[in-house]
Order: structure tokens, then C-alpha cells, then sequence
């Protein structure tokens, strides 16, 4: 489909698939709902809102070190690229690089189709010169671009969002990217680095309570997209950091004993008890770069703030 000033194309998942994996989520004997359904119109709206919460030093950390280090970032990914951006959101942060990059085309790929429409059309008009073609898919899965452009692949794939998947998961994730730029390509990823546990439950439990709305939202679009009937004053917002796991894990506790009917079936949750919704990890930089170099990225150059809480890292 081509709008006006976009090339748009519609691969969303199957909603048999999603509303399958959100049935096993739910009936496990850990329940989980996967980080991916946060994001609907409101949910990535919400994000957005988080992002410029005080105590939610990522993106405002990410863009500093983007910001100061544009010229260099730049340099490495070279004119005429295939600018592809994993989770683009709002765009916010590629706007930061797009005028030293001179992509060729700029590909963003979300999950939320509408507010993907959206932001990429915004980022067309100001940028005439730029040739932008979105793609609705969830990365987490193993997709195909659904367009040919002969030009150098660059992935970009910022906000630290490679700490929602386990180790594992990452690990296949940056094989997947190497795969797809392939020899000549590269990744400029954004990873949130260890730090204070109390700056991190602050970052994840901020005062207004966005976060808060963030998580619950989760079951509004649940509800909406499989006909359930969470209410979501039946469930308390709980974040925190795992130093075991190095992650911070979202939950949503429930404050009573329910019965919840989603796609058709029943889902009994206990007083206390919790859905797993998000697990954000926090690597170390040496940790962080032995996994690229494992899955296939010989090269790295890293650019971080001064007090080394957020890294922005090129791979090729
Ligand atoms: C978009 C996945 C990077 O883990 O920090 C923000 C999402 N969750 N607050 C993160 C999120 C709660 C965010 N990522």
C-alpha cells in the first residue's frame, strides 16, 4: 500500500498465533503475557510517556550519547544505507542521526501497526529527501523483509530493547540481524548497563505512575484483541530489580481471587499471585560484546555517557 508519503506494508501475526501463545502464557504454572502485547495504540503511546518520566534515564541517556557522538555513529554506517529500526515507536531517536546518515531508505518495523503509520508519516514530512517504507511485524519472530532495496544493510536497533528477550533469546536475535545485513552490513544497538539497584526500581516505579499504566494497560489490550474481561483495578503494579538475573521484572499482582475468561477459556488467578508481563536485562559491556562476537559480529565500536549507564555499540 502506498499513502501518501509512506510505503506501507501490513504483516502483522496471525491473531490465532497471538491469541494461542497468550492462552499458554496465561495457563502456565508460571503465568506470563509477553512483552510485545504492551504495545498497542495506547500502550506505545504510554511508552512514549514513560520515556520522558525523570526517573526513566534511558532514552534521555541514549539520545545524549547519540546526540554527542552523531559525527562518529555516522561515519561508521556510511551514506546510502538501508536504515532498518527494530521497535521504531515514535522515531524518536533516529531523528538525532538521520541527517548525518543520509540513508538511502529508512525502514522502520513496529508491531503497532496504527501508531507505526503514523510516526512514519510525521518523520516523511519533515524529511522530504528521505525514502521511508514501514513494515508492521513482530521482530521477536524470524520475519523476511518484505521489500528488495540494493544498498547497504544497517540495523538499528535502540532503547535497550534486546533486554526484553533472555540471554538465549538475545544470543538468536543478533544471529538473526547478522543474517540479515549480512557480510558487509552492521547494527548500532542501544543496551542498558548494570548500575544501582535503586536507580534502576526508580527508573521501573516512577512517581507519576506512568509505568504503572504502562503495565496495566497490558490487559485493556488483551481484553480488546481476545474478548476478555480483566479488570484491571484487580491487579497492583509490581517492579523490580533481580540481581540474580540481572533484570528488572515487571509484574502484575493480583489483589484478589478471580476468574478471568479470555478467548474463550477460564483463567483462575490466586490472591497474590503474579503475571510475568516484562523482564528488561542489564549487561555488562564485556558481557554484552562476548555475545556479539559469538553471534558473528567481529567488529565493535562503543560510545557510552559518562557515569557508563547506557551504551550505544556498532557491530559489523
Ligand atoms: C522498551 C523494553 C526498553 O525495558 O526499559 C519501560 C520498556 N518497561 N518501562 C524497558 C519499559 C517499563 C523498555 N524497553
Amino acid at each position: 500500500m502506498k499513502t501518501q508519503l509512506i510505503d506501507y506494508y501490513d504483516t502483522p501475526p496471525e491473531p490465532e498465533d497471538s491469541e494461542e501463545q497468550v492462552l499458554a502464557g496465561l495457563l502456565a504454572a508460571e503465568k506470563t503475557i509477553a512483552p510485545k502485547f504492551f504495545y498497542d495504540e495506547v500502550g506505545s503511546d504510554l511508552f512514549t510517556r514513560i520515556t520522558r518520566q525523570p526517573e526513566y534515564y534511558l532514552t534521555r541517556t541514549e539520545l545524549k550519547v547519540l546526540r554527542e557522538n552523531a559525527v562518529n555513529i555516522s561515519d561508521r554506517i556510511g551514506p546510502d544505507s538501508l536504515l532498518i529500526e527494530y521497535g521504531s515507536g515514535s522515531s524518536e531517536k533516529i531523528r538525532v542521526l538521520l541527517e548525518s546518515i543520509r540513508p538511502k531508505v529508512y525502514a522502520p518495523l513496529d508491531i503497532s501497526g496504527d501508531y507505526l503509520t503514523e510516526s512514519a508519516a510525521t518523520l516523511a514530512a519533515e524529511y522530504p529527501w528521505l525514502e521511508v517504507r514501514a513494515t508492521c511485524v513482530d521482530y521477536s519472530s524470524d520475519f523476511e523483509l518484505p521489500f528488495e532495496i540494493d544498498a547497504r544493510p544497517v540495523a538499528f536497533f535502540p532503547g535497550s530493547s534486546v533486554g526484553n528477550f533472555s540471554k538465549a533469546a538475545a544470543l538468536q536475535f543478533l544471529e538473526r540481524v547478522q543474517c540479515l545485513v549480512g557480510e558487509g552490513g552492521g547494527l548500532l544497538i542501544g543496551v542498558d548497563l548494570a548500575k544501582d539497584t535503586e536507580i534502576l526500581n526508580a527508573a521501573y516505579n516512577d512517581a507519576n505512575g506512568v509505568t504503572e499504566k504502562f503495565n496495566l494497560n497490558v490487559l485493556n489490550h488483551l481484553n480488546h484483541a481476545f474478548s476478555g474481561n480483566f479488570d484491571t483495578d484487580q491487579f497492583a503494579h509490581v517492579a523490580s530489580y533481580n540481581e540474580r538475573e540481572g533484570c528488572v521484572q515487571m509484574f502484575l499482582e493480583s489483589q484478589s481471587i478471580q476468574c478471568v475468561k479470555i478467548a474463550g477459556r477460564e483463567i483462575e488467578i490466586s490472591e497474590g499471585e503474579r503475571i510475568h508481563t516484562e523482564n528488561s536485562h542489564k549487561y555488562s559491556l564485556d558481557e554484552f560484546l562476548a555475545m556479539a562476537r559469538k553471534a558473528g559480529f567481529q567488529h565493535h565500536e562503543c560510545w557510552t555517557d559518562d557515569q557508563d549507564w547506557f551504551a550505544v555499540i556498532f557491530l559489523s
